[in-house]
């Protein structure tokens, strides 16, 4: 199915839940989270908008990664039709409010001091032209594993360091009989893997490629060789990865069908939601190779330029998302870490205490970078280019030496 079809197929089936207006009007939210532990998640929103008088009408479009969010938001905009709040990410939201589609939030803002418990970092997409136009609601990283703790205690239970390490924990999974990664065939996918690997050569050369897309670095040996891994990892995957949800590959590492995953941390809400616990049913650790380094992806409601009478629910809602509580009760579940500098980790399980830790020491040292496979390093047209090449490298197409060379020149002609 070709992407024009697919996102049209999409909008014609996607049918927004009939909301019901309270007293203190309603708002549409555009978003992706439709697995069990995003819907989890969402739902302290709704509920905590509800607590206030405000009514929620749901606009779901399933995909993680939210490309196809994406394009459905794109047919609601240009049929002047556009949702009160959209999820959305980094570069994506400075796009819209280029285009002058964002609202101004700058008066709640003010009020909470955002400025000041807002990382710099996420600022950087929340704010235009000094205007405050999207509430973050979280952040995640991408260089994470998703290990099941039976089958890295069967396979010695020491958790890989290096890709050394790695490679023989997956051969031990392997010789368990059971699938050593757990994954899914998708672009965004193979991309959120891609950013681990190109980071565990080096911050430099994860700055360099996928921020700075020095056309050399990117073309280099270093690059075939992120390639060269990148097949490797592909031998660990079952002959059924192509096409599956980013969830089910989860869902393989729960059951103990697959024995890691490789993804951000919305797949701790995975883990969470399944009843599972951190350090006793599965570990989380960066993935071999980036420890010290991270990089990240925030989820902000982008809030839209609506109709007078449906700003006062639009800023209920961007005030509700950056209330410490609220920060609190959403990622726990969602598995992420506040979008607020001064959040006590108190409340997180080991997983979110490192991640919040991690988030901290990487800010500090300078390490801290944008994910590229969730549009955090650079605008949609050169992630969709990247995207583009790394699946079809990983499916075969290429041999690592081409996929470099391809690599550089979809950048260079999408730049
Ligand atoms: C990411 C998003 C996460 C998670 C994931 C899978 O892009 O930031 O919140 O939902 O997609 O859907």
């Amino acid at each position: 199915m070709n992407k024009l079809f697919a996102g049209t197929a999409l909008a014609a089936l996607m049918i927004a839940s009939p909301g019901f207006a309270q007293e203190n009007g309603q708002v549409e939210v555009l978003h992706w989270w439709t697995s069990g532990g995003e819907a989890a998640a969402l739902d302290v929103l709704r509920a905590d908008l509800e607590t206030q008088g405000i009514g929620w009408q749901d606009m779901p479009v399933a995909g993680g990664g939210g490309s196809d969010a994406m394009t459905v938001l794109r047919a609601r905009v240009t049929g002047g039709n556009a949702p009160t709040a959209v999820q959305m990410l980094g570069f994506d939201i400075l796009d819209w409010a280029r285009e002058g589609s964002l609202g101004n939030l700058d008066e709640i803002a003010s009020e909470q001091g955002w400025d000041e418990v807002v990382p710099e970092a996420l600022q950087a997409f929340s704010r235009y032209e000094d205007h405050w136009i999207a509430a973050p609601v979280n952040v995640h990283s991408t260089n994470w594993m998703w290990i099941n703790n039976d089958a890295l205690e069967a396979a010695g239970g020491e958790i890989p360091e290096t890709w050394e390490d790695l490679i023989a924990m997956l051969d031990n999974f392997r010789e368990q009989g059971i699938t050593p990664i757990g994954h899914g065939g998708q672009d965004w996918q193979d991309a959120t893997i891609f950013d681990a690997v190109v980071l565990s050569m080096g911050t430099d050369f994860y700055q360099q490629t996928m921020i700075d897309l020095d056309l050399e670095a990117l073309r280099s040996e270093t690059m075939v060789d992120v390639f060269d891994r990148m097949e490797i990892l592909r031998g660990y995957v079952d002959d059924n990865f192509s096409g599956r949800d980013w969830n089910l590959a989860s869902a393989m590492v729960i059951n103990g069908e697959a024995g890691v995953q490789f993804m951000g941390d919305w797949a701790k809400g995975e883990f969470l939601n399944a009843g599972l616990e951190p350090g006793v049913d599965f570990q989380c650790a960066r993935y071999p190779g980036t420890q010290g380094a991270v990089t990240f992806n925030a989820d902000q409601f982008a809030m839209f330029s609506v109709a007078e009478e449906q700003v006062p629910a639009q800023l209920a809602m961007a005030s509700s998302i950056m209330s410490p509580e609220f920060q609190v009760a959403f990622n726990t579940v969602k598995g992420s870490a506040p979008a607020r500098t001064d959040i006590s980790d108190e409340e997180f399980d080991a997983c979110g205490q490192k991640a919040m830790a991690d988030l901290a020491e990487a800010s500090e040292n300078g390490t801290l970078l944008g994910s590229m496979a969730h549009g955090h390093a650079n605008p949609a047209g050169v992630k969709n280019a990247m995207y583009d090449v790394i699946t079809a490298h990983f499916n075969g197409e290429y041999t690592s030496e081409e996929a470099a060379e391809e690599l550089a020149n979809a950048v260079e002609f999408a730049m």
